[in-house]
Formats: structure tokens, C-alpha cells, sequence
């Protein structure tokens, strides 16, 4: 079965297609250049370009995968959660697409999407497993015990990791998407520089908290002068990084033990993290742990991981309605329509 997927939830408009597992094609429009100078996504600008682009990035992924578009036996697409003008873009021209071309439908909810993105990488996964999914939106942990079947245990009470890292970078100036560049700077700083609080990281529960964090860089820079912190931002950035990639890979070594599970991934932008990569690779050895991170193209948003979770559904024989409606505040394990 050929499979197009669509991605289209927030700044990245994205095409797809699989022969069923196998990926055929991967094309990522990333909208960074327009939103760059805003510190963060503008909505409105954001639907506007996936507007622009979707098209031909869907027919850039045709021309890769070497098929037409006339050979497509399904379409996945990205149906919430989201931005709603951008998620609009997506789920219209999926709709159309199937309509014309009498081919299936399938509604893919985006963090199913970042969940399902572990099995493009190591097809052999098999649930049980518990999940981190940190990204721009969400950072959630997550007892995956079947593909379908997610329970999630905790989840950020404020801020989500990717956006502690999106604020910290635009309090320092340092430019936007602030993962990759608070990343790339920490590699030259000292992450036990300073302190930072690990806030909830001791208490019981699976839930985080990252706003706090970001509140006490804040107060952090604005203590010091202005030609120390600017010669110390590697050493900032790596011990912000530190503070709270340690809370994220304790808390989920927990859940696993807790739950008694040996399997543990890492996905969603936030995973594509060295630092985090390197962290929990070192821990697992000790705690006896299996960790999976999927490939850096498929930790940020991708189609290819709305396709292969539309196939699972597809190969279980269910589609969903050409009335499909884009829910922007679609939940996990939620069914569609
Ligand atoms: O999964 P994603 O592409 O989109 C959402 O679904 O939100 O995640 C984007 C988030 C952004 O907040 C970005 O700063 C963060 O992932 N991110 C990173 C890295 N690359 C992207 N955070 C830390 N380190 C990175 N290398
Ligand atoms: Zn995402």
C-alpha cells in the first residue's frame, strides 16, 4: 500500500510516502526564515506559507518516491493538535486529495504521530514502553501498552520542555527555534556552571514543571553584568540544558522502574538534544534500561511519522470520514471521528 502523509500542525509543511513500512520519501519545508524575527510562530503567517507550500511539497515527495500521484492508495494527515489555520491547510488538501483520487482517509493525531515516529527507526519495538515525548507543545510521559493504547502518567503542569527552551534562547537573545541553539552553545559551556532549580524533580508524581526554570534564568542574567553573562552564555546554556534534561531522564527512569518496563524512548523536537542523547545513553547502561531515540529527522515534525501511524491504522482496516474536522485541541488517545 503507498501511503502520502501530510503534516501540517504548526511551522512545518511537510509531505511523505511509504510503501507501507518503507519510507519512500521525506520532504520538510521548514518555516523558520519567516518566523525568525518574531521570536516564535505567527499563526496567521504560518498558515499562509503552509498555503503557499503545500503543494509543491507534496508533489516534490511524489517526484522523489519516483511514483504519480495517481498510484497513492491512501493519505495520512495530521488532524489535531495544533494550530488551527495550519492544521486547515493540511486536513483540506488530505480531503481533497482522497476525494478526487477515491483513495482512504486517515485522521492522524500529532502526537501519536511523534510516538509512532520510534517505529520508523527500529521497526522491531514493541510495546510495552514508556514514552518521553517532549516538543515545542507537550512534554508528556507516556506507558505505551499497545500501539493504540497510550496512558499517559504525567505531564508539564506549565510550560513544555521545547518552549523553556524557545523562551530561555529569546530572553538571551541568542535566536529562534532555541533548542538547536541553546544545544549548540551549551557544547562549549560548563553545565555545572550554575545551579538551576529541578523543580518537582524529587516529588512522587510523573508531572513537570519548566516554567519556574526559565523564570530563574531570568532572574539569574538579570543579577549579573551585562559582560559576564555574554561571556559566560555557553556556560548558561549548558547549565539551564542540564537542569532540565536531568529532571526529564529521572522522571522517566522512574516511570520505567516503577512500572517495571525496560523499554524507553525519546521523542518529539526535544529528543534531538545531544546533550539529553548523551545523558540518558550514559544512564541506561547503569540502570539496566533500553533507550531509543528516533533519528533527528524524525524527532522535529515530519510526515513521516503521521504516514506510518496512518498505515498501522490502515493495516487494522480503519479510515476515517471525508468529514474529518481539524481539532486544534486534539488529546492523546482520543478516536476520531
Ligand atoms: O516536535 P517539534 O518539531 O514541534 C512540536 O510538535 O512542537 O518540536 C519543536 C520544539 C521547539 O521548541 C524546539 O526548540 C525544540 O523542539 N527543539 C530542541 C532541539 N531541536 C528542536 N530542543 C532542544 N534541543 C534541540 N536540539
Ligand atoms: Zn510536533
Amino acid at each position: 500500500m503507498i501511503i502520502l502523509g501530510i503534516e501540517t500542525s504548526c511551522d512545518e509543511t511537510a509531505a511523505a510516502v511509504l510503501n507501507e513500512e518503507k519510507l519512500l520519501s521525506n520532504i520538510v519545508y521548514s518555516q523558520t526564515a519567516i518566523h525568525q524575527s518574531f521570536g516564535g510562530v505567527v499563526p496567521e503567517l504560518a498558515a499562509r506559507a503552509h498555503l503557499q507550500t503545500i503543494i509543491p511539497t507534496i508533489e516534490e515527495a511524489l517526484k522523489q518516491a519516483s511514483i504519480t500521484k495517481n498510484q497513492l492508495e491512501a493519505i495520512a494527515v495530521t488532524c489535531g493538535p495544533g494550530l488551527i489555520g495550519a492544521l486547515l491547510v493540511g486536513v483540506n488538501v488530505a480531503k481533497t486529495l482522497a476525494f478526487a483520487q477515491k483513495i482512504p482517509l486517515i485522521g492522524v493525531n500529532h502526537l501519536e504521530g511523534h510516538i509512532c515516529a520510534i517505529r520508523l527507526d527500529y521497526p522491531d519495538f514493541k510495546p510495552p514502553g514508556i514514552i518521553l515525548l517532549v516538543s515545542g507543545g507537550h512534554t508528556l510521559l507516556i506507558l505505551v501498552e499497545d500501539w493504540s493504547n497510550y496512558q499517559v502518567l504525567g505531564q508539564s503542569i506549565d510550560d513544555a520542555a521545547g518552549e523553556a527552551f524557545d523562551k530561555v534562547a529569546k530572553m538571551m537573545t541568542l535566536g529562534y527555534p532555541g533548542g538547536p541553539v541553546i544545544d549548540n552553545y551549551a557544547k562549549q559551556g560548563d553545565p555545572e556552571f550554575y545551579s538551576f532549580p529541578r523543580a518537582l524533580m524529587k516529588k512522587k508524581n510523573y508531572n513537570f514543571s519548566f516554567s519556574g526554570l526559565k523564570t530563574a534564568v531570568l532572574y539569574y542574567i538579570n543579577s549579573q553584568k551585562e559582560k559576564f553573562v555574554r561571556e559566560h552564555v555557553p556556560d548558561i546554556c549548558a547549565s539551564f540544558q542540564k537542569a532540565l534534561t536531568d529532571v526529564l531522564i529521572e522522571k522517566t527512569i522512574r516511570a520505567a522502574k516503577e512500572n517495571g518496563i525496560e523499554q524507553v524512548a525519546f521523542v518529539g523536537g526535544v529528543a534531538s538534544n545531544e546533550f539529553l542523547r548523551k545523558e540518558a545513553s550514559t544512564r541506561a547502561k547503569t540502570e539496566k534500561l533500553r533507550f531509543f531515540f528516533p533519528s533527528l529527522d524524525f524527532c522535529t515534525d515530519n510526515a513521516a511519522m503521521i504516514g506510518r501511524t496512518g498505515f498501522y491504522y490502515l493495516s487494522k482496516g480503519q479510515k476515517t470520514s471525508l468529514s474529518l474536522e481539524a481539532n486544534p485541541n486534539l488529546k492523546l488517545g482520543v478516536p476520531l471521528q
